[in-house]
C-alpha cells in the first residue's frame, strides 16, 4: 500500500498530455493479433491493464513488439488471422482489467482449444455471467468459480453459432466480447442494446474490413449486425488521448482556483463525453475544438478554465457515455452550488470496486454531504472549496484514487488517499503529470518522490 496525500493548491497551468485510449488500445492489440498481416499502433496506452492484453495476444501466438524509432513509440503486432490463435501454454492473466478480461474470453469463445484466465483480486471479484451467457450460446464452455467469476476455464466453440442477443445491461464489454466471437462464426450476429453504449469496437471493426450495421431502434436502443467470417487485415491505428483519463486534469482544471489547462488530443467520440456535457451543463467553462484528423474516432483539443460550478440532475440515461466518470464528477459536484443528482448508477457496484460505495464514503470522509441508493446518488455542494481532511479508502481501484487526489487540490484542507497504485493500471504519469502543473502531491511517510525517509 502506498499512501498520498494532495494539499490544496495554487492554480495549474499549462499543458497537460493524457495517455492513448484504454478502451481503443485494448482493441487494437486484440483485432491487430486477428488479422492477417501488420497492424501498427501509435498512441497506445502503456498502462499495466493494456500491457496484460499485449500479453495474452502473445500467448496466444501473435507477436506484438514494442518499437522505439525516431517518430515516437510504435506497437507493431502481427496477427493470426480471423480463428487463427493458439492455444495458450499458460493462464492468461488479465490482471486488473475487465474489459481485457471481457474481451478475451470473446475471443476465446470461437476458438476450439481450452484457455483459463485469471486476473487480480479485484477482477477475481467482478461478475462474468454477463459474456458466458451469450458466448455459451455461441457454442462456448465455461468453468467459473462460485458466482461466475474468475479464474475460470473454458474451451471455445468448434462450431460456432451466429446468435441474436438482447444485452440485458447496457454493456460495451459484453457487446464487444459477442463481436469478437462472431468474427469467427459463420452468418450474421446481432447484438441488440438497450442504450448505445461506446462503439469503439465497431468502428474499428470496420477499419480492419468487416461488414458492421448498426440500426437505431425505435425504443433508443441499437441493433449491431456483424457479418462472420470477415477478411481481416492488418492497419494502422493511431490511439487518441483518453477522454476518461483526461477527466481527472478537467475537473481539478475546473475546481482550482486561477486554473487554466489545455488538454490536446482527446477522444471525443459522443459515446464518450457525458461528463463533459454534465460539466458544461454546471456552468463549466470548456471549450472542444474538434481536430478533424482522428481517422477513425472524433478528438478534439480541450481548454478548461477554473470557474464557478452548479448542480445538476445527471439522467439515468446518460449514464453509459460517462460510466468511468462518476467518481471525478461527485468530485466537481462537491464544489458546486447546490445539489447534484446522479442517476441509474447500478453498474458502478461492479466496477474495479464498489464505486457507488466507494465515492460516498470518501465524500463524506472529507465532510462532504451525500446521500446514495441503490442505484443513485445526490451530492451536497459547498458552493466553492469543500472541506476536505479526510483519510479515502481506494479499494485497488484507479479512479477512486485520482479523483481523491484531485479533491485535496481544491479543497480546504488536504486529502489523503490510503494507496496510490492501482492507478498505474490506466494513467501511470498522473501523479508527475499533475506535480508538473503545480500540485502539491506526496507520498505520505516518505521523502516526498515515493522513496523511504530513513527515519
Ligand atoms: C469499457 C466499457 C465500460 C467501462 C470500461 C471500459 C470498454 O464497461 O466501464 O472501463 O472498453 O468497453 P461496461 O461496458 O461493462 O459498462
Amino acid at each position: 500500500m502506498m499512501p498520498w496525500r494532495a494539499r490544496p493548491a495554487a492554480g495549474l497551468v499549462g499543458e497537460a498530455p493524457v495517455p492513448g485510449d484504454k478502451s481503443i488500445s485494448h482493441r487494437a492489440l486484440m483485432l491487430g493479433a486477428s488479422a492477417i498481416g501488420t497492424t501498427t499502433i501509435s498512441g497506445l496506452l502503456e498502462a499495466a491493464d493494456v500491457l496484460a492484453t499485449a500479453r495474452a495476444m502473445r500467448q496466444l501466438g501473435a507477436s506484438v513488439e514494442r518499437l522505439a524509432t525516431p517518430a515516437g513509440i510504435t506497437w507493431r503486432v502481427q496477427g493470426r488471422g480471423v480463428g487463427g490463435l493458439d492455444e495458450p501454454a499458460s493462464v492468461l492473466d488479465m490482471g486488473n482489467s475487465g474489459t481485457g478480461a471481457r474481451l478475451v474470453l470473446g475471443l476465446l469463445a470461437s476458438h476450439p482449444f481450452l484457455a483459463i484466465v485469471c486476473g487480480d483480486a479485484s477482477l477475481s471479484a467482478r461478475p462474468m455471467r454477463r459474456v458466458i451467457e451469450p458466448l455459451s450460446r455461441i457454442g462456448a464452455q465455461f468453468w467459473a468459480r462460485r458466482g461466475d467469476r474468475l479464474p475460470l476455464a473454458m474451451t471455445g466453440a468448434s462450431d460456432p453459432l451466429p446468435i441474436e442477443y438482447r444485452l440485458p445491461v447496457a454493456s460495451a464489454q459484453v457487446k464487444s466480447a459477442i463481436l469478437l466471437a462472431a468474427v469467427n462464426a459463420p452468418g450474421v450476429t446481432t447484438v441488440i442494446e438497450p442504450e448505445p453504449t461506446r462503439d469503439h469496437s465497431e468502428r474499428m471493426l470496420r477499419h480492419f474490413g468487416a461488414k458492421v450495421e448498426v440500426e437505431t431502434l425505435a425504443d433508443g436502443g441499437r441493433a449491431v449486425r456483424l457479418e462472420g467470417y470477415p477478411e481481416l487485415c492488418g492497419r494502422p491505428i493511431t490511439v487518441p488521448g483518453d477522454p476518461s483519463s483526461a477527466a481527472f486534469p478537467v475537473v481539478a482544471a475546473l475546481t482550482v482556483p486561477g486554473s487554466q489547462l489545455r488538454i490536446a488530443n482527446v477522444g471525443f467520440n459522443p459515446l464518450r463525453t457525458g461528463l463533459y456535457q454534465t460539466l458544461r451543463e454546471m456552468g463549466a467553462d470548456i471549450t472542444a475544438a474538434e481536430r478533424g484528423d482522428g481517422g477513425e474516432e472524433p478528438v478534439a483539443d480541450l481548454v478548461v478554465r477554473a470557474g464557478p460550478l452548479h448542480g445538476v440532475t445527471v439522467p439515468a440515461e446518460r449514464a453509459p457515455s460517462m460510466i468511468d466518470e462518476y467518481p471525478i464528477l461527485a468530485v466537481a459536484a462537491a464544489h458546486a452550488r447546490g445539489r447534484t443528482r446522479m442517476l441509474g448508477l447500478g453498474e458502478l457496484k461492479v466496477k474495479e470496486s464498489n464505486r457507488l460505495a466507494a465515492i460516498a464514503a470518501g465524500l463524506t470522509a472529507c465532510g462532504v454531504r451525500v446521500d446514495v441508493g441503490d442505484d443513485w446518488l445526490e451530492v451536497e455542494g459547498a458552493a466553492g472549496p469543500p472541506p476536505g481532511g479526510g483519510i479515502v479508502a481506494t479499494h485497488y481501484d484507479h479512479r477512486i484514487a485520482m479523483a481523491f487526489l484531485v479533491l485535496g487540490l481544491g479543497a480546504r484542507e488536504a486529502v489523503t488517499i490510503d494507496d496510490g497504485e492501482a492507478i498505474a493500471t490506466s494513467f501511470p504519469e498522473f501523479i508527475p503529470l499533475m506535480r508538473g502543473l503545480g500540485a502539491g502531491i506526496e507520498a505520505v511517510g516518505t521523502d516526498g518522490d515515493g522513496g523511504e525517509t530513513s527515519g
